[in-house]
């Protein structure tokens, strides 16, 4: 690296944040200086593959010759306008795709800025609709244990109560209701005793309980977990059942990355509200959608406010919309089906073999995620350095080695990625 270079890391290690990073004692954070397809291009020269896809956002791969036509395309015309008393045609063009690709019940769209904020969006249009009906007392959320739905405050209230930072915030956070994890793994056989504790709470507590917001099919950050899809049909049906609206946090596993465009296409159900983000501008700019019923609009637009409450500065940003139109228009030639199929396929082949590992208590795949999961957690600062050596970007977190790599991967970086983990679980440095 030359001086230029030591210099903004010294900067940046001194001055600048990073997500769930110490700032007093940081550890290092890798200077890019450019991406492209699945190659992530360090300032020091290495070329690293990239196993995280930007946290599940990039499907097409970086520096997208049609992403960055869209973008140049756009500035050419206005960067962003208010959303207020204006509309465009960007913006317009993605909500009638999004409206056409999710489950016919949702057919109106808000657009935000970021996963976290469209998940207060839900939460709110939840709270909104049912004191729009005189019925104030449904103000409580329900959802389950290991859930992650974002750092925002309502967002964190409905994250797991023990890894979802609620004892820091506990005084401010909103108390909701939780209920056991889903407990029946995706490929086992489905066990119904399991709904047991989550119909008493539904049954209970169902005049206090505004919704119920669960990810669907695969838990994320909250544990890499991938469930039963009779848990989510069986979610559905509770809700509706007792009354009480039911959010789908679609966020990490929506357009594509489980193998169904949405997690809930597995369990044929649609939620009243469904939140997107991360993938929607296929990994270039930060955009969420919250999608809801007629119904549920209508209900909060009739109500005593006589609109939704929620206007963010940059919402339908044009340059976001452009870009995400670019990048739905891809997934519609549904090559994303094959480039899953062929993502699950290696990962099964290869992965899942290193369940016989000693450091390993499970491996597991889903369509484009491959996930091991170790009996010690990892040593952060000498896992991330052995990574980068091998030529891979893969960043573990407590007891979890994820990969979920954009869909465009090749045979030969998969195997990269797929050796890099072999090789580092006989690395006893990387553990704890
Ligand atoms: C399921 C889920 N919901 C919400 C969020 C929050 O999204 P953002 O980080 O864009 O605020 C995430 C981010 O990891 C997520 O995985």
């Amino acid at each position: 690296m030359n001086k230029k270079h030591t210099d903004l890391i010294d900067f940046d290690k001194k001055h600048v944040w990073h997500p769930y990073t110490s700032m007093s004692n940081p550890l290092p954070s890798y200077l890019v200086e450019s991406a492209q397809g699945v190659h992530i291009k360090l300032a020091s020269g290495e070329e690293l593959v990239d196993g995280m896809s930007s946290w599940w956002s990039v499907l097409h791969g970086y520096n997208h010759p049609k992403l960055n036509q869209a973008l140049i395309d756009q500035t050419q015309k206005m960067a962003h306008v208010m959303f207020g008393g204006l509309t465009h045609e960007p913006a317009i063009n993605l909500c009638k795709k999004l409206i056409d690709i999710t489950p016919e019940p949702l057919q109106k769209v808000f657009l935000s800025d970021s996963g976290s904020v469209s998940v207060e969006v839900a939460i709110k249009m939840s709270l909104q609709y049912w004191h729009s009906q005189g019925k104030s007392e449904k103000h409580k959320l329900l959802t389950v244990k290991n859930g992650y739905h974002g750092d925002t405050f309502a967002a964190m209230s409905v994250c797991d109560p023990v890894n979802g930072m609620h004892q820091i915030f506990e005084t401010v956070l909103m108390k909701n209701i939780f209920a056991p994890a889903p407990q029946s793994n995706f490929y086992q056989p489905w066990d119904e005793s399991e709904l047991t504790r989550l119909k008493t709470l539904f049954k209970t507590q169902h005049e206090k309980i505004a919704a119920f917001i669960i990810e669907p099919i695969v838990q994320g950050a909250g544990g890499m977990r991938f469930y039963h899809p009779e848990y989510l049909k069986a979610c559905r049906a509770l809700c509706t059942q007792f009354n009480v609206l039911f959010i789908v946090d679609e966020i990490a596993t929506g357009l594509g990355r489980t193998g169904k465009m949405f997690g809930c296409n597995w369990a044929e159900i649609s939620p009243d509200i469904m939140c997107l983000g991360k993938t929607l501008t296929g990994g270039y700019m930060t955009l969420a959608a919250t999608l809801c019923t007629e119904e549920i609009a209508n209900t909060i637009s009739d109500g005593e406010a006589g609109c939704f409450m929620h206007g963010p500065t940059f919402m339908a940003n044009p340059l976001a919309c452009a870009v995400a139109n670019a990048s739905l228009d891809l997934l519609e030639t549904g090559e994303w089906q094959q480039q899953i199929g062929f993502i699950e396929g290696y990962l099964k082949l290869k992965l899942l073999p290193l369940n016989k590992h000693s450091r390993v208590k499970d491996a597991r795949v889903l369509g484009g995620i491959g996930v091991i999961e170790t009996v010690d957690a990892v040593n952060m600062a000498n896992i991330q350095k052995r990574f980068v050596e091998l030529g891979v970007w893969i960043r573990p977190f407590g007891k979890l080695i994820y990969i979920m790599p954009p869909f465009i991967i090749t045979e030969a970086d998969l195997k990269r990625l797929v050796k890099a983990i072999s090789t580092v679980l006989d690395e006893a440095q990387c553990f704890a």
